[in-house]
């Protein structure tokens, strides 16, 4: 008797795992349908390290750059992560290519000497920013 109840209780355990498993999988797994710059391809893991990448160097929420609206009674938002309506969701795309663009074109051909040039990410310019600091105007004078 004692051993059955103890069958039991693993085999709900390993059903609810399962359960959940498959419920984290489908978020993973689920395929993306617009996308006009990163591949195709790309994993659903890889695709949410990168946006979640955006969002810290620009020190935004993934509703900056996309469609989401509030639903009644339910706390997270309900978001549109394919939708274009967004501007911010085109200029970033225009950023991907532009980053992408110095890096190859510019960075990956310059001779560094023996030291292996760095290449530059969203971060290195937006510092945890929406907007840049594009003047110098706001840094410490040198003394
Ligand atoms: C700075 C803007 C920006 C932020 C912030 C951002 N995203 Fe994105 N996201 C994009 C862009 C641009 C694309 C389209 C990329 C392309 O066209 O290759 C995209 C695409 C996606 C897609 C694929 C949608 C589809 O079906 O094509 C998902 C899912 C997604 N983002 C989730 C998120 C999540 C989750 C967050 C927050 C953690 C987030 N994004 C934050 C700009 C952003
Ligand atoms: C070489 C510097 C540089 C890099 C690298 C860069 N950005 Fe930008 N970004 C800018 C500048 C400059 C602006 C315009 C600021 C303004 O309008 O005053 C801007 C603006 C933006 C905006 C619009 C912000 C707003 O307030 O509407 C988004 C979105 C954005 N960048 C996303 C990205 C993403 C995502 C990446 C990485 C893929 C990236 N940027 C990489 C310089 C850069």
């Amino acid at each position: 008797m004692r051993i059955n109840k103890k069958i039991l209780l693993v085999t709900i355990l390993c059903g609810v795992s399962v359960f959940a498993q498959s419920f984290i999988q489908k978020h993973d797994d689920e395929k993306a349908k617009n996308l006009k710059v990163l591949p195709k391809d790309i994993s659903g893991k890889e695709l949410h390290e990168i946006m979640r990448g955006y969002s810290m160097a620009l020190g935004v929420r993934c509703n900056f750059c996309h469609v989401s609206e509030q639903v009644e009674g339910q706390e997270k938002p309900k978001f549109d992560f394919a939708s274009d309506n967004k501007p911010e969701k085109t200029i970033a795309r225009d950023m991907m290519k532009m980053t992408a663009a110095i890096n190859e074109k510019y960075i990956g051909k310059m001779v560094g000497g023996d030291h292996t040039l760095e290449q530059i990410t969203c971060v290195t310019c937006h510092m945890g920013r929406k907007t840049p600091i594009i003047t110098v105007d706001s840094l410490k004078k040198p003394q």
